[in-house]
C-alpha cells in the first residue's frame, strides 16, 4: 500500500444544514495539549461547561451536560432514558428529524402516535391536542427547528397542553440552540438535546442535553434498565455529577471546543446572537427576492439559521450546488424527502451567519443562475 499524503482540506464556506464554519478560537482551543479526563483542571472545565450550557439553554436543571456523540446521540439519550417498552409517545413529524425521533422511540419499544404536518409547515398545538384526546402518553416530542424544511415550531402552547395531559415534553434543538431563542425553563421543557456543529460554531462531536427534575425522576424510577449502557443517565450522572466515577473517556478535545464555543456565545450575548441570525436571514431573504427566489417554509415560522430556498422552474438543482462548491467553494444542502430537488438548504449558522457570507452566496447565485 502506498501511504497517502497528509489530508489537506480545502477552505469551504459551509452554508449547508451543518456543519457550519468553526470559530477560529475554537480551532485554537482544540489544538491545546491533552490532559487526562479525570485531571483536576479538566474537571474544573467540565463544571464551567455545565454552567455555561445552563446559561445557553436558559435552565437551572442540574442534569445539563454534553453527551459524547453527535446530535443523534442526544436524541437517543433522551428517548432511551425516558421511554420503556409499552409506553405511549406522541411525536410530531414534519420533516426528517421528527421521523428519526419516531423511529428511535419505536426502537425503545414505545407505542408511537405520529402527528404529521406537511414538510415545511409547523406542528400546530391543535393537532397535538387532538392526539391527546385519543391517547395518554408518557411523552410528547417535537423538533423545534426542523433542519430538513426550515420551519420553527413554537413550543409554549404545545408545552402547556402536554403538561395538562400529564406528559413530559421533549424537544430537539440541534439547529435552534445559539441561533434563536431556546428557553428551557420558561417553556417548561422536560428534556432537550442539541448538537455542537450548527449555531455553536464547533465541529460535530458532542450533544448538549438537559433533563428537568421531573424527567430525572422518571429515569430514576424506571421498571427496566436503560437498554443503552453508554447513554444511561443514571450512570452518566455519576461521571458528570459530584462523584466523578469513571464511565467513559470523554472526548477531551471536543470538550475544549464546546467550552470555547459556549464562551463565545455568552460573550456575544444570547440576544445579540439571536439578532445577528435574524438580521442575516432578512438580508438573505431580501437578496433572494431580488433574484426572483423565495423561501419554501411556512410564512411566519421560517428559521433564521436554515433557509429552504425554492429552486426555480428549469434550474438544475444539483448542478447549481455542484458549481457553488467547485467554483465558489460554497457548500449548501440539497432538499430531503418530499423536498428533494425542490429546495436548496442554505445555512446561516453560528460563525457562518454574517453579511459577508450572505453577499458571497447571493453574488455566486446571480452568476450561476444568469448562465
Ligand atoms: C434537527 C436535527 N436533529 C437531529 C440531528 C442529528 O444530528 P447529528 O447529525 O449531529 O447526529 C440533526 C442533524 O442535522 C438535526 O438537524
Amino acid at each position: 500500500m502506498q501511504i497517502p499524503s497528509a489530508f489537506e482540506p480545502p477552505q469551504r464556506l459551509l452554508m449547508g444544514p451543518g456543519p457550519s464554519n468553526v470559530a477560529p478560537s475554537v480551532y485554537q482551543a482544540m489544538a491545546r495539549t491533552l490532559v487526562g479526563h479525570l485531571d483536576p483542571t479538566f474537571i474544573k472545565m467540565m463544571e464551567e461547561i455545565k454552567e455555561m450550557l445552563r446559561a445557553v439553554f436558559q435552565t437551572q436543571n442540574a442534569m445539563t451536560f454534553p453527551v459524547s456523540g453527535t446530535g443523534s446521540a442526544g436524541m437517543e439519550f433522551c428517548f432511551v432514558n425516558l421511554l420503556e417498552p409499552g409506553d405511549e409517545a406522541i411525536i410530531g413529524v414534519n420533516g426528517a428529524f421528527g421521523a428519526r425521533m419516531a423511529d428511535v422511540a419505536a426502537r425503545c419499544g414505545a407505542n408511537v402516535t405520529k402527528v404529521e404536518a406537511e414538510w415545511g409547515r409547523i406542528i400546530e398545538p391543535s393537532q397535538i391536542a387532538d392526539a391527546l384526546k385519543k391517547t395518554r402518553p408518557k411523552l410528547v416530542a417535537i423538533v423545534h427547528a426542523e433542519t430538513s424544511t426550515g420551519a420553527l415550531t413554537p413550543i409554549e402552547e404545545l408545552s402547556r397542553i402536554t403538561h395538562e395531559a400529564g406528559a413530559l415534553l421533549l424537544i430537539d434543538t440541534v439547529t435552534s440552540l445559539g441561533g434563536c431563542p431556546v428557553k428551557v425553563d420558561e417553556w417548561n421543557v422536560d428534556a432537550v438535546y442539541s448538537g455542537t456543529q450548527k449555531c455553536l460554531s464547533c465541529p460535530p462531536g458532542l450533544a448538549p442535553v438537559s433533563l428537568s427534575p421531573r424527567a430525572m425522576d422518571v429515569a430514576a424510577k424506571r421498571k427496566s434498565k436503560v437498554q443503552s449502557w453508554y447513554l444511561d443517565v443514571n450512570l452518566l450522572s455519576s461521571y458528570w455529577g459530584e462523584e466523578r466515577v469513571y464511565h467513559h473517556t470523554a472526548p477531551i478535545t471536543m470538550n475544549y471546543a464546546i467550552h470555547e464555543g459556549l464562551r463565545l456565545a455568552l460573550t456575544e450575548g444570547l440576544e445579540n446572537r439571536w439578532n445577528r441570525h435574524r438580521q442575516n436571514h432578512e438580508l438573505l431573504k431580501a437578496g433572494l427576492t431580488e433574484l426572483g427566489l423565495g423561501i419554501a417554509s411556512q410564512k411566519g415560522h421560517q428559521l433564521w439559521q436554515l433557509n429552504a430556498v425554492t429552486v426555480p422552474n428549469g434550474a438544475d438543482e444539483a448542478g447549481v450546488r455542484k458549481r457553488l462548491l467547485s467554483e465558489f467553494n460554497i457548500e449548501v444542502g440539497a432538499g430531503l424527502g418530499p423536498l428533494k430537488g425542490k429546495v436548496w438548504r442554505v445555512g446561516l449558522m453560528g460563525e457562518t451567519s454574517n453579511p459577508r457570507n450572505v453577499e458571497a452566496f447571493l453574488g455566486a447565485m446571480k452568476q450561476i443562475l444568469k448562465k
